[in-house]
């Protein structure tokens, strides 16, 4: 039976992975100490020193203040190129607070009213629900934006045109578009992507990811108008897709996937407006390689959750550390220092470098390290593992998205 949370109890509750471990420093002073908030470690670190592009300061609205409080978790307020000029939330109070939070000086009822009224604003961090992350990054990037958005990067079958008009319409605008995607800059997923670079695997045979995170009675996630209720695991594939998209930058050509009837109440398909039975989904994926990748997403799993992956190449394996043939120890596997008095943040100190990769992105006017095609490549294999999943395995092709 689902409950509704006070936000007290939601923060109280057992949380982790989707968002939570996001909540990092905002939601210390409203909470005690919660499984997941606080995996802020960064790892190790390289010697190299922060080095700015310019001087110029981006000017930056935010968009979404939700349950994960996620619009002021990356760190835009503290970066030395941005200036948070505006923010907005449907929801008055959320809407003032993040403006406090992040230094906004103007506030706007709602994303579109700040696309159509604020004159300053160069980039927005679309921080909303998960439905509205397409729709408000095509909108921002036709008025002429550069725009960074949380996973995943379109949601669910019904957006599956939105994944070809959000990579046209970057393609038509030329701006940056980047997904915050947390997985990518884990300690490990760096290092692999680096080691990958540099030729230390050859190419992955195999890889595996998962993304664990209990959802039954009591731990339940509120959001935004229910969209977490029901919600098919796959439908939310980028933490686990990530150990091999954003390791390799290439993509899935197609996908076997199962799923298994779930116990729990809000999951049955007539429970919920996706018609899903699933809590647990896990894919097969064939790769841009010719290799395989299982990725698993689960919901329905009592344990200790997880946003994990392990990649087996042709030279090398990485399962925690590096284990092959090459001499690897040249490469620089770790990630650099961030800018005085950015902090790297939640999900595994990944929120600060995503947040410098995209504003570094747009003044050295480089692709950001999960750009579109990697976000499309990330997130619509996911909705393919569904709906295969859905017809019980049946083996289905997966568009690909080249920028
Ligand atoms: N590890 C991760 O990368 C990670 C973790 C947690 C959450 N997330 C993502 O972060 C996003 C936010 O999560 P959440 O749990 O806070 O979501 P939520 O559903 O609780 O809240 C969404 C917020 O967006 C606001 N909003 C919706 N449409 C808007 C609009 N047009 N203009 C202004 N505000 C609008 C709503 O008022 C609401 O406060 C989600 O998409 C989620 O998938 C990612």
């Amino acid at each position: 039976m689902t409950r509704s949370f006070s936000r007290r109890e939601f923060f109280k509750s057992a949380m982790i992975g989707a968002g939570v471990a996001a909540l990092g420093a905002v939601a210390q002073n409203a909470a005690p100490k919660i499984q997941g908030f606080d995996e802020t470690n960064a790892g190790k670190l390289s010697d190299q020193p922060w080095k700015p592009v310019s001087d110029r300061k981006v000017k930056v609205g935010i968009a979404g203040y939700g349950v994960c409080q996620f619009g002021a978790a990356f760190g835009f307020q503290n970066h030395p190129n941005v200036e948070v000029v505006a923010a907005t939330d449907l929801f008055p109070e959320r809407c003032s607070e993040l403006a406090k939070l992040t230094g906004a000086e103007k506030t706007y009822a709602s994303c579109e009213e700040m696309f159509e009224k604020d004159k300053e604003i160069e980039a927005v961090f679309i921080a909303t629900d998960a439905p509205s992350h397409a729709r408000l990054c095509i909108a921002g990037l036709k008025r002429g934006l550069h725009m960074a958005s949380a996973v995943p990067a379109v949601f669910g079958e019904e957006q599956l045109g939105l994944a070809d008009e959000l990579i046209a319409t970057v393609k038509q605008t030329g701006k940056t578009y980047a997904l915050f995607e947390t997985s990518a800059f884990h300690e490990d997923a760096y290092a692999m992507h680096q080691i990958y670079k540099a030729g230390g695997f050859g190419k992955l045979i195999y890889s595996e990811g998962e993304y664990y995170h209990y959802c039954g009675p009591g731990h339940e996630v509120p959001s935004y108008k229910d969209w977490r209720k029901g919600l098919p695991p796959q439908y939310y594939p980028t933490h686990s897709n990530a150990y091999y998209t954003c390791v390799t930058l290439g993509s899935f050509t197609s996908v076997t996937c199962l799923g298994m009837k779930s116990m729990i109440e809000v999951f049955q398909p007539t429970a919920n407006v996706y018609k899903n039975p699933f809590a647990s989904e896990i894919a097969l994926f064939r790769t841009s390689e010719g290799g395989m990748s299982r990725m698993a997403v689960c919901w329905d799993m009592p344990g200790s959750g997880g946003e994990k992956g392990r990649i087996y190449g042709q030279k090398g394996a990485f399962e925690g550390r590096y284990n092959g043939q090459e001499d690897v120890s040249k490469i620089d596997q770790n990630k650099g220092q961030l800018p005085p008095g950015m902090q790297a943040g939640g999900h595994g100190g990944a929120h600060g470098y995503l947040t410098d990769d995209f504003v570094g992105a747009i003044l050295a006017g480089r692709q950001p390290r999960v750009n579109v095609a990697t976000a499309l490549n990330t997130t619509v294999s996911g909705i393919y593992a569904h709906m295969s999943a859905m017809k019980d395995g049946e083996n289905l092709k997966i568009p690909q998205f080249v920028l």
